[in-house]
């Protein structure tokens, strides 16, 4: 499986003589920045200025809506697309820029298209988000078919901005965010039966050759011989053997270790516990929290970010068979603690526990786990917000300011007292789920921080809504993966870093 291909990114002060298309903006104060030799070019064929004609094809300022205009002779066609708020956040402007740019690729048919976004701004924060939403904006899943794909796309983008500094540098940190995104997208979107635990632990070990990231993978001897009891009971069911993929940065001069630790569940039938068929069917997306912390963990690397950085991916198929484990097992976990299995449909937050608590010996500064954890958290946030929820209010406080920074939707749920005499078991050290339906996002949380190093810092993101699109493309999101919390957990890393 090769990483997705991103068209050639330029951030340039001024429209390339080659663009086939163009994106504009428009706000209910009007056009945003269309170039001059574009605007003249117009004016002279049409004898109508683009905002004109955009409002008499029925361009609309809403967010994420689309028009076509007609090209002025050599010139790009041109695409409107709405910005929303007229004062555009670079949220605003990376959705802009992704709806634009999808509208775009629709017009390719075969051909391979250069296409320059300008969105107006002046800051260069804005410049890198446009950036960002147009490489995003590009991607969408191949087809695995026996036709070969005869569809055109987008080869080249152009983003039309005066950005002050290095554009060159703006360019870069834009693709490689987005590359990991892409990355994160491509591993969801493979379905189960050609990723799977063994498969995709290839898949990241050749990622990170020839980086400055390290890859160590357990295979299932060597997770027995560990002793991680959560992983072996959940990849039990399977023919196919769990795995634990641990990657290791260690940049020079890096005053921070940052833990990071990923749901990798290729394929969730509830095992025994076994699924409905309308909510299995999806389920190729519960590796979602182990694909972002890998994918940003080699951008956070190829961004030479300044902090240690050790991932974990913990690597299971939940499957019913003769092989499976059982309501009311008990299980070792990794370091000797012992749970109740009270359902196997639960079998997230047994896999996390093994990497929590390995995480450990690396000592972290903050340890970030990242999950398609629980139903109950799309029940409270819907299906475009993340849940936080920590031991460590500053912590909740960094993740989210970090999110905000890079447009990603978290909200913080609190790990409530009376959760914990819940989790009791008469036959083991702790049980897997409470005994009600109540607040089962929270339950989860509490649940794994029993697992965490001790003195630790951590935060649990639960992106079970955010990290799948089961819908039509809008903004920069394309259907399936959608790549939830890597660039949060990039920003973060950055923050961190100072
Ligand atoms: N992978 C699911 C959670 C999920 C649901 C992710 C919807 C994405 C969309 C998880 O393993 C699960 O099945 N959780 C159970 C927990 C319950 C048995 C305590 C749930 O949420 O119902
Ligand atoms: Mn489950
Ligand atoms: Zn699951």
């Amino acid at each position: 499986m090769p990483t997705p291909l991103l068209p050639t990114l330029t951030i340039a002060r001024e429209l390339p003589a080659k663009a086939d298309v163009l994106i504009v903006g428009l706000t209910d104060a009007g056009l945003r920045d269309v170039p001059e030799p574009t605007a003249r070019a117009f004016a002279k064929r049409y004898g109508t200025s683009v905002a004109e004609m955009a409002v008499s094809v029925g361009a609309k300022a809403t967010a994420g809506h689309t028009r076509t205009l007609p090209a002025a002779g050599a010139g790009p066609r041109i695409v409107v697309v709405g910005i929303g708020a007229d004062e555009p956040s670079p949220e605003d402007l990376r959705r802009a820029a992704g709806a634009g740019v999808h509208q775009a690729a629709g017009l390719a048919e075969a051909a391979r298209l250069s296409v320059a976004v300008s969105l107006g701004g002046t800051e260069p924060e804005q410049a890198q988000a446009v950036a960002e939403g147009a490489l995003l904006g590009t991607y969408r899943y191949t087809p695995i078919s026996s036709v070969p794909e005869t569809t055109g796309g987008i080869d080249t983008l152009t983003v039309v901005h005066p950005a002050r500094g290095k554009s060159s540098d703006l360019a870069a940190e834009a693709a490689a965010v987005a590359r990991a995104v892409l990355m994160c997208r491509e591993w969801v979107n493979i379905p189960a039966n050609l990723l799977y635990p063994a498969s995709f632990a290839d898949e990241v070990v050749r990622l990170v050759a020839g980086t400055r990231v390290s890859a160590e993978v357990l295979d299932e001897q060597a997770l027995a011989k560990g002793g991680y009891g959560g992983l072996l009971a959940v990849g039990g069911g399977s023919s196919r053997a769990p795995r634990l993929v641990r990657l290791s940065y260690r940049p020079r001069g890096a005053k921070f270790h940052l833990a990071l630790i990923g749901k990798g569940i290729t394929f969730d039938t509830g095992g025994l516990n076994l699924k409905p068929a309308e909510g299995m069917y999806t389920m190729k997306c519960d590796m979602a929290g182990a694909a972002a912390i890998l994918a940003a963990t080699h951008a956070i690397a190829e961004l030479g970010v300044k902090i240690n950085v050790t991932a974990y991916g913990a690597l299971a198929e939940n499957m019913p068979s003769s092989t499976a484990y059982r309501p009311s097992d008990v299980l070792t976990i990794y370091g000797g603690k012992t749970v109740e299995n009270g359902n196997s449909d639960a079998e997230g937050r047994l896999v996390l526990a093994d990497a929590l608590a390995r995480s450990a010996e690396d000592h972290p500064d903050l340890v970030v786990d990242v999950a398609t954890l629980t139903g109950a958290c799309v029940v409270a946030l819907g299906e475009r917000t993340a849940g936080v929820m920590s031991n460590d209010s500053e912590v909740t406080d960094q993740v989210l300011a970090a999110a905000e920074s890079a447009g990603e939707a978290f909200w913080a749920l609190p790990i409530t007292d009376e959760i914990r005499p819940k989790l009791e078991s008469k036959v083991a050290d702790l049980r897997s789920v409470s005994g009600d339906r109540w607040g089962g996002a929270l339950v989860a949380a509490a649940f794994l921080r029993e697992f965490v190093p001790e003195n630790t810092p951590w935060a649990h993101l639960d992106i079970a809504g955010p990290a799948f699109h089961d819908g039509k493309p809008y903004g920069y999101v394309s259907p399936g993966g959608t790549g939830a919390s890597v660039r949060t957990l990039i920003a973060l890393a950055q923050s961190l870093a100072g």
